[in-house]
């Protein structure tokens, strides 16, 4: 029998926590979380692990993206929005251009825990508390922000209930139907190359679906042409959160996480013994494992065994983060290993976390070219071992920021400062982000050419 509770996890080694000074209001806290309805419906996780096992046989690529953190404040129609269009031009990109279906989720509607290299920080002689993401307390450097508060795990539902309603709503009331693909252009990329490019691509979608009515062809009657399967992942660090939205299915007498369809461990929270991997190992929803350059194939087979023991298809989504300098070297004996123990789990690939430099003058940034050197060096290095490359894992946003260097624009140090937002890691903005799906889009159909 399977001793597995929504609580063993703490009797584990439980890393990048915090340390809340009154355990009595954190106990109220997660008693009103576990009173509240789950925000997604197991049959919701049964359908996405469906579409990832498609991934995983080579026959769908997993588009996986948005911010690094949400923020509090940052909860508005007008984000979100322009994030979920994004995912749509890129989706569309990759289905047009590639001829591949695209399982779309973002990391998005609960993506509130970031897990810090220090617990503390210290600035003019003040030791403080380090920043560990919306849902646990406030950036501002005061004492009275940096307080773990216990009522944030409250804010974060409700933010992630907001925020997944206005996600179902433009998934699937018209907003994300094909033949509106002109109007998920924003203004600040329309005139941009790649909004030129982009621009053409749904001319020809248009055209093919205007041929196709003239054919005959109902798309009235055609309900995959109106809406999109759209599914929400984040890192699950914070682990009361997550047990306190735990559910037992009461048909299938199983248990699912209730915050997100899919769940993600970080490089830093992997350990096989450790609390984290004791919660993902009981939940039904598929779980990302985030792999970097120091990842030994020993380990990733051992967290296999223990998230994954009958090799479910649809269960394991491995992320690999190496660096464009070291993929080449570091991937290839993943691939090799977990091949050779028969799994075929999808493999996507983060260009994002390897490759974040500070700039000279100071701030945290990314260089486009080393983000699509990875992407590259992600596909030769499936290529090369006969696995499939079957997904992107990516931090943007849809508002015109200037926070990773280079691409169309040629963002420079000079102009990181121009619109630099982001509390936490720089995202590629809009138009960089359909520049990187249509780099995708031929490497892929050059890869599902090629006999596997
Ligand atoms: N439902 C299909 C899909 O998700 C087709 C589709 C409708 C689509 N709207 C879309 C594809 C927007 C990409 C983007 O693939
Ligand atoms: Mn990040």
């Amino acid at each position: 029998m399977d001793p597995w509770q929504p609580s063993s996890w703490r009797d584990r080694p439980a890393l990048q926590l915090p340390a809340y000074p009154d355990a009595q209001s954190l106990a109220a806290a997660e008693r009103r979380l576990a009173a509240l309805p789950s925000l997604i419906f197991p049959g919701e996780i049964s359908q996405l692990r469906q579409r990832l096992a498609a991934v995983g046989r080579g026959e769908a690529f997993l588009l996986q993206g948005g911010d690094c953190a949400e923020s509090f404040d940052e909860l508005g129609e007008q984000p979100v929005e322009s994030t979920f269009r994004v995912i749509l031009q890129m989706a569309v990109v990759l289905t047009y251009a590639a001829a591949c279906p695209v399982v779309k989720v973002g990391r998005i509607a609960g993506q509130f825990a970031k897990p810090r290299s220090s617990d503390t920080e210290t600035a003019g002689g003040i030791t403080l508390p380090s920043y560990r993401g919306d849902i646990v307390n406030g950036s501002e450097f005061s004492a009275a922000a940096r307080q773990p508060d216990p009522a944030r795990l409250l804010t974060a539902y409700s933010h992630s209930a907001a925020t997944l309603n206005l996600l179902r709503a433009l998934a699937q009331g018209g907003f994300a139907d094909l033949h509106e693909v002109h109007r998920w252009t924003a203004d600040f990329v329309r005139s941009s190359p790649q909004g030129e490019r982009f621009e053409e691509l749904a001319d020809r979608i248009t055209q093919s679906l205007a041929f196709m009515q003239a054919c005959g062809f109902d798309a009235a009657r055609a309900p995959q042409l109106h809406a999109v399967e759209f599914y929400t992942s984040h890192e699950a660090l914070h682990l009361h959160y997550e047990q306190a939205l735990t559910r037992l299915d009461a048909r299938e007498q199983r248990w699912y996480g209730g915050s997100a369809h899919l769940l993600w461990l970080g490089e830093r929270t992997r350990a096989v013994e450790g609390a984290h991997v004791e919660y993902l190992r009981g939940v039904r929803n598929p779980v990302g494992v985030k792999l970097g350059p120091t990842a030994r194939p020993d380990d990733v087979l051992r967290l296999l065994e223990i998230l994954d023991p009958l090799q479910e298809p649809g269960r394991i989504v491995l992320i690999a983060r190496m660096g464009s300098d070291k993929v080449a070297q570091a991937l290839p004996p993943l691939l090799r290993a977990v091949r050779d123990a028969g799994r075929a789990p999808v493999w996507c690939c983060d260009p994002m976390h390897g490759n974040t430099v500070t700039s000279s003058n100071g701030y945290k940034t990314r260089d486009f070219e080393r983000i699509l050197q990875e992407v590259r060096g992600f596909f030769a290095a499936h290529a090369q071992e006969g696995t499939y490359p079957g997904g992107l894992h990516f931090e943007m946003t849809g508002q015109d920021v200037t926070e990773c260097r280079g691409g169309a624009q040629a963002v420079s140090d000079a102009t990181l400062g121009e619109r630099y937002r982001s509390a936490c890691d720089p995202r590629l903005n809009g138009s960089q982000s359909l520049e990187l799906a249509f780099l995708i889009a031929d490497v892929l159909k050059a890869a599902r050419r090629a006999p596997r």
